[in-house]
């Protein structure tokens, strides 16, 4: 092996950088040379790439977002995209390929394996829905950041008392709810993995005020509810003060904590002593603290198991 490429693919994720830092210079002490493509798989389509140097990844560890750009290819999903991809990755004489991206990106990933290119993917997306790794690069950031901002509405809740109901992030799924809902003392946490009755959020916050709470936070992922209909439905059925907040790309951006930093550089690290070993077509995770791989149809095929001890203990905590 002689030359790798590397991208950044689907939305980005704070330690993307850490994770391309990590990638070029670990291929750059064992004297391959790395292309770096632009746009993720629609620069990969159309030739977007630069030679990475030492120099190209310095002071960017500390940095959210992804200084290789990322983009959604619709194009990429078809075979006549993948295709070109192909011809392109031929063409640079590139003959290994690192994705770091979330399922989306290992489909695409995948897909490349099959027609003959060997991949590894690097599990990089806020929403921490792969299965076979504990933690995705930019989770533990956008938890944090979903922290603070709940932080920051407690105090103005408290002073008004209202409920708050604010939406996170995270598609299909529910991790950041549940991480920052507990992590921030959410009242109630509503996400697509476990069903809901709004009667008992309304009987909860019930509860609350005549224990003398002050205010409540009902933390909604956006895959469970819309905020504006549970503030509304809350609003019907009881006559408190209810306000929404939707925290958006927020979540996304700001610096990647110490955790996503060490993870990204694990990982991408990592991802090129594999392919160096002659691995590839595999996914890379972190389960119960070790580096593991996982062949990408088996992680694609899986669901990731939502902890439902853990958001039950967020619910007794909260009562
Ligand atoms: O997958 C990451 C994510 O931030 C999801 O949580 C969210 O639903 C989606 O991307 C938003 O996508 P976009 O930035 O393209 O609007």
């Amino acid at each position: 092996m002689r030359r790798i490429g590397v991208l950044t693919s689907g939305g980005d994720a704070p330690g993307m950088n850490a994770a391309i830092r990590a990638v070029v210079r670990k291929a750059i002490y064992h004297g391959l040379e790395v292309f770096g493509f632009r746009r993720g798989f629609y620069g990969l389509m159309n030739g977007e790439y630069t030679l990475m140097r030492l120099g190209s990844v310095a002071d960017i560890i500390h940095r959210g977002g992804t200084v290789l750009l990322t983009a959604r290819a619709p194009e990429f999903e078809k075979e006549s995209g993948q295709k070109k991809a192909l011809h392109i990755i031929r063409d640079c004489g590139i003959d290994a390929l690192l994705v770091i991206g979330g399922d989306g990106s290992f489909r695409g990933a995948a897909a490349l394996e099959k027609l003959g290119v060997a991949t590894i993917g690097v599990p990089a997306t806020i929403d921490n829905d792969i299965a076979f790794t504990d933690y995705s690069i930019g989770f533990d950031t956008a938890v944090n950041n979903v922290t603070d901002a709940i932080n920051k509405v407690r105090d103005t809740a408290t002073s008004h008392e209202r409920v708050y109901v604010i939406e996170v992030m995270g598609r299909t799924s529910g991790y950041i709810a549940l991480a920052a809902g507990l992590a921030g003392g959410a009242e109630s946490i509503l996400v697509p993995e476990i069903p809901f009755a709004l009667s008992e959020v309304v009987e909860r916050l019930q509860r609350g005020v005549k224990r003398g709470k002050l205010h409540s936070i009902i933390l909604v992922a956006e895959g469970a509810a819309s905020a504006f209909s549970v503030a509304q439905a809350i609003k019907e059925q009881t006559k408190m003060d209810v306000r929404v907040t939707i925290l958006g790309h927020v979540q996304r951006g700001g610096t990647p904590t110490a955790f996503d930093r060490i993870l990204a550089s694990r990982l991408g690290a990592e991802a090129v002593d594999l392919l160096q070993s002659g691995c590839h077509g595999q996914m890379l995770g972190l389960l119960d603290g070790k580096i593991c791989t996982t062949p990408f149809e088996k992680a694609l095929a899986e669901e990731k198991h939502f902890p439902a001890d853990i958001y039950q203990l967020a619910a007794i905590l909260a009562i």
